[in-house]
């Protein structure tokens, strides 16, 4: 099961992976607003449904249909793939430590939704793709993989997320394989995917 917002490239690498002997198929695909992502969901003939914030009367009525609306399909995992809302407390109890969600940083650099301009912003010379589990904070669950990339003295955000983006494609469609198969073990703080 996938969540996205956005332009819902990783959502194609992910649609273009779970093929084959893959260990994983995608059953659905949710977003909390119209976007490319939901597009690519039909044409590669994925249910895809929308929860949107707005058409709720709070938070704790979105977070209830978006908890409904995903356990209809019954996911194993759930990844956050460019999904820009924090998932609410009744989504994490009943799908906590399966949800995993990709962010464009080396953890805890730069969490929240501006990691690239930030990163730009500071001057770091390096940052990266940080995979991990989803946790009750803004992107500090426990990490499952990471991979750096460098910044370029003539990037934008633009450019720079695109070679962040270019990496996160690849790790995260590893990570979820070694998760399928061999799953993740957890203290809550440190996450290990077992050999
Ligand atoms: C990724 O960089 C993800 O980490 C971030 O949003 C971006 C989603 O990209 N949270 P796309 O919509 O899949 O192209």
């Amino acid at each position: 099961m996938v969540l996205a917002s956005g332009t819902g490239s990783l959502l194609q690498s992910l649609v273009a992976a779970a093929v084959d002997d893959y260990p994983a198929r995608i059953v659905a695909v949710g977003v909390d607003r119209d976007c490319d992502a939901a597009l690519h969901a039909r044409a590669a003939g994925i249910a895809d449904f929308r929860v949107a914030l707005r058409e709720h009367a709070d938070r704790a009525a979105w977070d209830h249909a978006l908890t409904e609306a995903v356990d209809a399909h019954a996911p194993d995992l759930i990844v956050s793939a460019g999904f820009m809302k924090i998932l609410g407390p009744e989504f994490l109890a009943r799908f906590g430590g399966r949800i995993v969600n990709t962010h464009p940083a080396l953890l805890p650099s730069f969490p929240g939704a501006h990691a690239v301009p930030d990163a730009l912003a500071y001057g770091v010379k390096v940052t990266g793709s940080t995979v991990h589990l989803v946790d009750a904070g803004v992107d500090t669950g426990p990490v499952l993989a990471q991979e750096a990339v460098p910044v370029l003295d003539d990037d934008d955000e633009a450019s720079l997320h695109e070679r962040i983006k270019t990496v996160e494609r690849r790790l995260l469609v590893e990570v979820l394989a070694a998760v399928a198969t061999r799953g993740v073990i957890s203290d809550g703080r440190k996450a290990v995917i077992p050999k």
